[in-house]
């Protein structure tokens, strides 16, 4: 579903809300030809008591670091952005939504050094329903291991949501896409699994979890974290500094993808590898289980994850 047909109309650009048409950039912005930005993707949750933002801070923190390496200073305070980014769903009367902040180097000059280019500050929310399909949820997805390799943190940040680096997913995206499968998985320059194009992996084996820590050249993704959380509060052992080869993706009992976008979708198949029965797992679904639980707040618990407008 595109833009077009979502009802919303609003977009907070550098301290207004403007027309989601009126919402625009000068052809030479920095950004556009650089990729100089970073931006973040929040869920807002229609829960029990009401639209609440899962892990609001958490996200801020992270779209703040995510310019430290370019000199990106966001010129608002956390504060600025969190009652727009309210206001913005109160004033479109949304439930749920995603939300994504957007932080740039907009129009001066097209130098590399981007120095005297003024950092430009949008946020924009949209209804987003599950991002791989309801069906996925349930059923798992089929993914492929993809020929593009990430790039490695000597190489650009791996810990920043750069516009620019987001290449390097699409490309896995697109060819995993036009070989079939819902979504790759993308190993790093050393061949050991790094992440998803957008989702960090979990491994499943004899009972207990693996995820790839972070100098695998992934994201410290805030999923993965709050399911560390949760598993190991539901008695599990995480091993969430692993190195997972290629291999043991194929003989894994269970394997599932975590990401705001995604939530936590199960992998049924890798390469046409049947995983497990090729189906959702045990284990994840007893941890997908209690995710939905914390996130559509039918537990009281977890509750300092959420900011209830
Ligand atoms: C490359 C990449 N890895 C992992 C993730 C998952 O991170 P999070 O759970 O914070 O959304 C994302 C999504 O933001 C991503 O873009």
């Amino acid at each position: 579903m595109g833009f077009d047909e979502m009802d919303v109309d609003l977009i907070w650009q550098d301290g207004e809300f403007v027309d989601w048409e009126d919402a625009q950039v000068h052809v030479l912005t920095h950004g556009l030809h650089y990729g100089t930005g970073v931006f973040e993707g929040v869920r807002c949750y229609d829960t029990e008591k009401g639209p609440a933002i899962f892990r609001w801070e958490e996200h801020l923190d992270r779209f703040y670091q995510s310019g430290d390496p370019y000199d990106i200073e966001i010129p608002y305070e956390k504060e600025e952005l969190t009652e727009a980014t309210e206001e913005l769903i109160r004033r479109q009367d949304l439930q749920s939504c995603y939300i994504r902040p957007i932080a740039f180097y907009g129009y001066d000059m097209l130098g590399l050094n981007p120095e005297s280019c003024p950092v430009e500050t949008a946020i924009a929310v949209w209804p987003w329903g599950a991002y791989l399909g309801e069906e996925a949820l349930e059923e798992g997805i089929d993914v492929a291991v993809s020929s593009w390799r990430k790039y490695a943190s000597s190489q650009m940040p791996t810990n920043s949501k750069t516009t620019g680096t987001y290449v390097n997913s699409v490309l896995a995206s697109q060819e995993a896409k036009a070989n079939g499968y819902t979504e790759a998985i993308v190993l790093n320059k050393e061949g050991n699994v790094a992440e998803g194009p957008g989702e960090n992996v979990f491994l499943v084996r004899d009972g207990e979890l693996y995820t790839p820590g972070l100098a695998e050249s992934n994201l410290d993704g805030i999923t993965r974290r709050s399911v560390i959380t949760i598993a190991e509060d539901l008695g599990y052992t995480v091993h969430d500094g692993a190195t997972v080869s290629r291999s043991e993706l194929y003989t894994a009992d269970e394997l599932f993808f975590t990401g705001t976008a995604a939530e936590l979708t199960p992998i049924r198949s890798v390469d046409d590898n049947e995983i497990g029965a090729g189906t959702k797992g045990p284990v994840t679904d007893e941890i997908q289980q209690r995710f939905f639980e914390i996130i559509e707040r039918r537990t009281d618990e977890y509750d300092d994850w959420f900011r209830y407008l």
